[in-house]
């Protein structure tokens, strides 16, 4: 949510920043700006809405020598949290002087405060925003060492944020400091990038620094100095990102949400290599580091996340009880701390995240490990925050995921949990046999995936008999419910249509008031236990009049005969099918999307990474 860049080197800084901010516009996109450093003077341009109406702004406002110079800048992209996505209220703020500069992710939640005792010392704000009272602070505490003014307006700061300050009174240098927002330091040679996560510093080196809470770091073209809070120094590492910069370019797809759809076989692959035992039936995952016999005195496993990451969760939950024979629940990581959850030291509590920021899960964490539980993430952004303080945990190795509308790691996830699910199976109930079973299904989820991949023209044909509903439901039974959730949440942040996900038994208790001839009703009706019950729930939607689209087994004529229109998935195990038919309602999403002319890769109003409450 939001992104920050921050450029000094060799290269010129504008250009360097926007091209970064195109990189992370996936985070937040409905505003941006940028401060350079010009001599004596801070020089600032924003506009409201993309990046590139800041790019062009900027080049009519500045000469084009400012983009041949080589210098010093920060960058914002916004996702507005305080006042409108507005060109005033869009970063980076500048103090009462004028020679300060910030930007800044996160909420200062005591802004109010700040901002009225401010005002009182004769501080006049133009914007909306707690970043503006923040650069304000830093400006008022500033007596000639911006570091220790940035130290000191933090310490009276409460909120969360990830901040890239510059200052013309001490050019060539970033002051960045993070608290529960995310910052990366890129050191390059001769040259150093900051931000908010690593896509916008691939480009220029492989070799970073993670800031961790309350770290304070001074960054030059050829030095990094961290300290605390209390200006101690402290030591972080330097990480190899390992990442190509083509992970962050479109590779000849009109989006980067299409492209990710047809990454899933290989993304599922490297999920999957080297965690399943095809002698044992079982799995090998690091990452679960407790023994079998730890693993075998757990109670209870309760899954929190948010999302896309929560309907996995829903799927794991199907696994957890169906294949370990153990209690499992889902939790929706912004009620968790809130309901004060029982919660002790026999529950083991999986975090589930994408990013590895998103602010509820992080805060779910942190309330399970206060209460003693056996805490892991299941996370996709290596090094991210609820990876670091879980310090136990799967990765997805799913690869850096850029559109907004999640797809590769929903399908990591699932796969995942239900290798979890096997190996605390195998040390429960489940048989060598059973457990080899399975365990050769989930070998093959790639191939399953390439197969659904491959009838992409035939559901983009299908798309069209539907571009022009205004609502649409999707039902689904077991862990097929789950899916339909996931494929209403899909379709309506992407196309716009007005979708809703039930289980498939619940329409008739209300929902089914609102179906009138013709109303779209995707029904996920794979072979499995649920699905002769979903057929019953097909023909009570069909007695309406309702349009039927079916997400069915191939071959499954009983099914094909209910259906107006029908995507058949390959066979599989009714756990294991809910990622092949999850990719058909992907597909089929993207491409009502298409038709309807949205802008896929960032739909209004969301943003990829939610790292606020
Ligand atoms: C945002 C994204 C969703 C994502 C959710 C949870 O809302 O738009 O795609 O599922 O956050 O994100 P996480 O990174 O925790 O999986």
């Amino acid at each position: 949510m939001c992104g920050i860049v921050g450029y000094l080197g060799k290269a010129n800084a504008p250009s360097v920043l926007i091209s970064g901010l195109k990189r992370l516009e996936y985070r937040g996109y409905d505003s941006a700006g940028l401060a350079i450093l010009d001599g004596d003077k801070v020089l600032v341009s924003k506009a409201s809405g993309k990046v590139a109406n800041l790019s062009e702004r900027a080049s009519i406002n500045w000469p084009p020598e400012l983009f041949k110079r080589v210098g010093t800048g920060i960058a914002h992209t916004r996702w507005a949290t305080h006042g409108p996505p507005t060109e005033v209220n869009a970063h980076p703020h500048l103090d009462k002087t004028g020679e300060i500069a910030l930007v800044h992710n996160g909420i200062i939640e005591n802004y109010r405060a700040l901002r009225a005792r401010l005002e009182g010392k004769g501080h006049h704000f133009v914007s909306e925003t707690d970043t503006e009272v923040l650069s304000h602070l830093i400006g008022d505490c500033d007596k000639g060492d911006l570091f220790q003014a940035v130290c000191d307006a933090l310490h009276q700061v409460e909120g969360t944020f990830g901040i890239a300050v510059i200052s013309s009174r001490e050019p060539g240098k970033i002051i960045t400091a993070r608290r529960g927002s995310p910052i990366v330091i890129g050191v390059g040679d001769g040259e150093a990038i900051i931000a908010s996560d690593a896509s916008a510093i691939v480009a220029h080196t492989q070799r970073v620094i993670y800031l961790d809470d309350d770290d304070i770091a001074t960054v030059t073209a050829d030095s990094v100095d961290i300290r605390d809070l209390n200006n101690v120094p402290v030591t972080r590492e330097i990480a190899e990102l390992g990442l190509d910069a083509s992970v962050a370019e479109k590779g000849g797809y009109e989006h980067f949400m299409m492209k990710e759809i047809h990454e899933q076989p290989d993304a599922l692959a490297n999920a999957i290599r080297g965690r399943l035992d095809l002698q044992l039936g079982s799995s090998v995952l690091a990452g679960m580091s407790a023994s079998q016999r730890e693993l075998a005195e757990l109670s209870r496993v309760v899954m929190v996340g948010c999302g896309t990451s929560l309907h996995a969760a829903m799927v794991g939950e199907y696994a957890f009880e169906d294949l370990a024979d153990i209690h499992a629940e889902v939790q929706q990581a912004a009620e968790f701390r809130y309901r004060n959850p029982i919660i002790g030291n026999r529950d083991f509590v999986v975090a589930i995240s994408q990013s590895g920021e998103t602010a509820d899960t992080l805060a779910a964490v942190k309330e399970a490990q206060q209460k003693g539980a056996f805490v892991m993430s299941l996370v996709n952004v290596v090094g991210s925050t609820i990876a670091r303080e879980t310090g136990r945990g799967v990765y997805l190795h799913a690869g850096p995921e850029i559109s907004v509308a999640s797809t590769k790691a929903f399908t990591c996830q699932v796969s995942v949990l239900l290798m979890m699910a096997l190996k605390l199976g195998r040390g429960r109930r489940y048989s060598r046999e059973e457990g080899l079973k399975l365990a050769r299904e989930i070998d093959s989820i790639p191939e399953l995936v390439n197969r659904v991949i491959a009838k992409n023209d035939l559901i983009a044909e299908i798309a069209e008999n539907y571009v022009k509903d205004e609502h649409a439901f999707f039902i689904g039974r077991g862990p097929m419910y789950p899916v339909a959730l996931e494929g209403a949440l899909k379709l309506k942040e992407i196309s716009y249509i007005h979708a809703e996900g039930y289980h498939a038994a619940e329409l008739k208790h209300g929902p089914i008031a609102l179906l009138q001839p013709g109303t779209p009703v995707i029904a996920v009706a794979c072979e499995g236990p649920a699905k002769d019950k979903t057929l019953g729930n097909v023909e009570e939607c069909r007695a309406r009049g309702a349009r039927i689209l079916g997400i069915i087994t191939e071959g499954d004529t009983n099914a094909e005969e209910v259906m107006d229109d029908f995507i058949s998935i390959p066979k599989a195990h009714p756990l294991v099918a809910t990622i092949p038919a999850v990719v058909a309602l992907q597909i089929f999403s993207y491409h009502v999307a298409r038709l309807r002319g949205c802008e896929i890769d960032q739909p209004r109003n969301l943003a990829k990474s939610v790292t606020v409450e």
